[in-house]
């Protein structure tokens, strides 16, 4: 017999408010579908799989669960999103090599072997017989200052500098320890700063301030870029995601004051801020488009993709149109991947009602306690409630906007 409700799986880590909110709003949009908590426990490598997507949030670095979910769509045709292997595999330093290759105007970037090592036993040979000694101050010199020192395989601003000159390049490698470093040229002077989130198909510009203070980041400014630029930063991160297989995952590119050019930067962010306390007036849209793209999942039999072909887009890399019409190239294998037609009619036929459930539901005191919450998990008891304030505020900043366009 056909199974008719569908089960979704919260693999969550320290996420407190989206999945309080998103729980809330897919149990008042009244379908066949069931939200379950992934718990961590053993499990026999054979044993069946409850559920029919998971939404990940933990197993970038909480491998058991990595390995459960791995298994689970070897055997058990799970959807997950994101693609765990690639999200395992495809550092920041590959995914810029693919992204160069498909001509995307990533800055000079070269990567340097660590300054210190783990003394394992073949260390010494490797390095006497093959490492060639080389000269900082001519990379540096390559690359041109300022740059970026930054991990190869960053996330959370972990051991990124800004190196201004030589001695500052010699004094900040020397300090790096074991970190595999790379070298990147900075994009400046910048004018703008622009994350774009995808989530499926769904994506949502945010202009942001890496100077602000965190819950400042991601601004609410509107109308920062042209139509045109839009068009061009949703097809590049909707490349990068359909490219790497992941469903959720922002983008960042800087506009260059002196040329124009959009630099992606960074863009191996397969976990990315889910939080009120920085996505703040942006949560309810990061909420909403988790619901309508798991329940596209689940309710259409979304099959996973375990595997990534990458040739149409090499197919695409090898002609010799101008890179703006390969980005739309790139861009239609992405819907296609995306399945967006599909996707769009599935919200118009079966989640008509979400944006009036959600305008509530944000307007709720379970959604304020969500907020709440999550944020005196991470401030200090005095600031606990004046931004409990400034978040919620923010939220219904966001539904006094969405009303005044409905009307
Ligand atoms: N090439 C560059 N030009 C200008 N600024 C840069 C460049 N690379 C990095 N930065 C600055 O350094 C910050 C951190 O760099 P990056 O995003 O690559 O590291 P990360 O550890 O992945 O950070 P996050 O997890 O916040 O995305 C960027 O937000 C930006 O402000
Ligand atoms: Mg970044």
């Amino acid at each position: 017999m056909a199974k008719t409700v569908r089960k979704i799986g919260l693999s969550l880590g320290a996420d407190i408010c989206w999945p309080i909110c998103y729980e809330h709003i897919v149990k008042q949009l009244g379908l066949d579908v069931a939200v379950e908590r992934v718990t961590i426990e053993p499990f026999d490598l054979r044993q069946p799989c409850s559920y029919d997507v998971v939404i990940d949030r933990l197993t970038h670095w909480y491998h058991p669960s990595r390995e459960w979910i791995k298994k689970a769509v070897v055997m058990d045709d799970l959807y997950v999103f994101n693609n765990p292997w690639s999200v395992q595999s495809n550092e920041k330093q590959t995914t810029y090599c693919a992204m160069m290759h498909l001509g995307m105007p990533i800055p000079n970037t070269w990567l340097v072997p660590p300054r210190s090592y783990e003394p394992l036993p073949d260390l010494q040979p490797t390095l006497k017989s093959y490492a060639k000694l080389f000269d900082l101050g001519a990379l540096g010199n390559a690359v041109g200052y300022p740059l970026f020192m930054k991990p190869y395989d960053g996330g959370g601003w972990k051991g990124v500098s800004r190196i201004p000159d030589e001695a500052t390049l010699r004094t900040g490698y020397d300090s790096s320890g074991k970190l595999v470093m790379h070298l990147q040229k900075a994009v400046e002077p910048y004018d703008r700063f622009v994350r774009c989130i995808g989530l499926g198909p769904q994506t949502k510009l945010v202009r942001y301030d890496p100077t602000a203070p965190l819950h400042d980041r991601y601004t609410m400014a509107k109308e920062f870029v042209s139509a045109d630029e839009a068009q061009l930063l949703q097809d590049t991160c909707l490349t990068i995601n359909a490219f790497f297989g992941w469903d959720f995952n922002s983008c960042e590119s800087l506009r260059g004051t002196t040329d124009g050019v959009w630099y992606p930067i960074d863009f191996a962010n397969p976990c990315p801020d889910s939080q009120v306390t920085s996505l703040h007036y942006h949560f309810p849209w990061l909420v909403m488009a988790n619901v309508r793209w798991s329940l596209f999942c689940a309710m259409t039999d979304r099959p996973m993709r375990k595997t990534l072909d990458w040739e149409p887009f090499y197919a695409i890399a090898k002609t010799d149109q101008p890179y703006r019409d390969k980005l739309r190239g790139y861009a239609r294998i992405a819907a296609e991947r995306f399945d967006t037609h599909r996707f769009e009619e599935f919200c118009a036929k079966k989640l008509a009602n979400l944006d009036d459930i959600a305008l509530e539901f944000f307007g709720t005191p379970i959604a304020r306690d969500a907020v709440r919450q999550k944020v005196a998990a991470l401030f200090p008891p005095h600031e606990i409630e004046p931004f409990t304030e400034l978040f919620w505020n923010r939220i219904q900043a966001w539904r006094s906007d969405v009303q005044a366009a409905r009307a």
